[in-house]
């Protein structure tokens, strides 16, 4: 069954206690105004993800790594590995956020490592997926978009591409406070699901959860949810405030 989404990627943002503050906040307004049959997904930094799991026990919350080491385990200083993160209470993994890409030079072939030590690991791979601006500008979003899919995840069975949750994040609106139009998101996520509908059929297509990221809010969330193909969101900003991001949860 395609489930309904909303991921907050707290980026490089927060100490300890802010991030225990907002956690705790989000589960109590969930606990007590409910979350509408939607799964909550909080991807803190890698060094509060033990402590946020430990409070958001909360049923359907669940709690992410940003990012994991494409290695299983040795001498890669700096590095953390699905296991780690998988022992500390991490249930998912963001991989392939375009600023892992651009920042940090990770390209497919890393991707597709860290998408196959997530699963091998059990935790649940969030994929990120979007063109530039020039690419949209010059007409090539969709092949580009395509490109990413193919190149990190199309070689997967389909048994384990049916776990995965992908996110388009279109680079030109992230951050920038530039959301896709609803029109604009719709087109894009119902090309993915039919281009994945090629791969790995119908079923998988239909049942797989697409969330749109790009400077979606409270202010936006209600018409990009209502969207046939968008099943969520991946909120950087607006999910650094516990208000703003209940409200998004509760937008579908
Ligand atoms: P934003 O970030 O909501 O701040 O645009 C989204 C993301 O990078 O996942």
């Amino acid at each position: 069954m395609r489930r309904k989404i909303v991921a907050g990627n707290w980026k490089m943002n927060g100490t300890r206690e802010e991030a225990l503050k907002l956690t705790t906040e989000i589960r109590d307004m969930i606990t007590s105004e409910g979350s509408g049959g939607a799964e909550i997904i909080l991807a803190p930094p890698f060094v509060h993800i033990a402590a946020v799991a430990h409070i958001a026990c909360a049923d359907g919350i669940y709690v992410a790594a940003q990012n994991c080491s494409s290695e299983a385990k040795g001498a890669y200083t700096g590095e953390v590995s699905a296991a780690m993160l998988q022992s500390v209470g991490a249930t998912h993994v963001i991989i392939g956020h375009s600023e892992r890409r651009s920042f940090f030079k990770e390209d497919h072939h890393m991707l597709e490592r860290k998408v196959r030590m997530a699963l091998a690991h059990h935790l649940i791979p969030v994929f990120c997926i979007g063109e530039q601006l020039d690419d949209r500008e010059g007409g090539r979003h969709f092949s580009v978009v395509q490109k990413q899919l193919e190149e990190s995840l199309f070689m997967l069975e389909e048994a384990d591409f049916a776990k995965i949750i992908l996110a388009y994040e279109p680079v030109w609106a992230i951050g920038t406070g530039k959301t896709a139009s609803p029109e604009q998101a719709q087109e894009m996520h119902h090309h993915i699901r039919t281009f994945i509908a090629r791969r790995f059929g119908n079923v998988i297509a239909d049942n797989l959860s697409i969330l749109y990221g790009g400077s979606c809010n409270d202010g936006n969330a209600r018409d990009l949810f209502a969207l046939p193909d968008v099943d969520g969101g991946l909120i950087g900003g607006a999910s650094l405030n516990s208000r703003s991001f209940v409200n998004i949860v509760k937008s579908f």
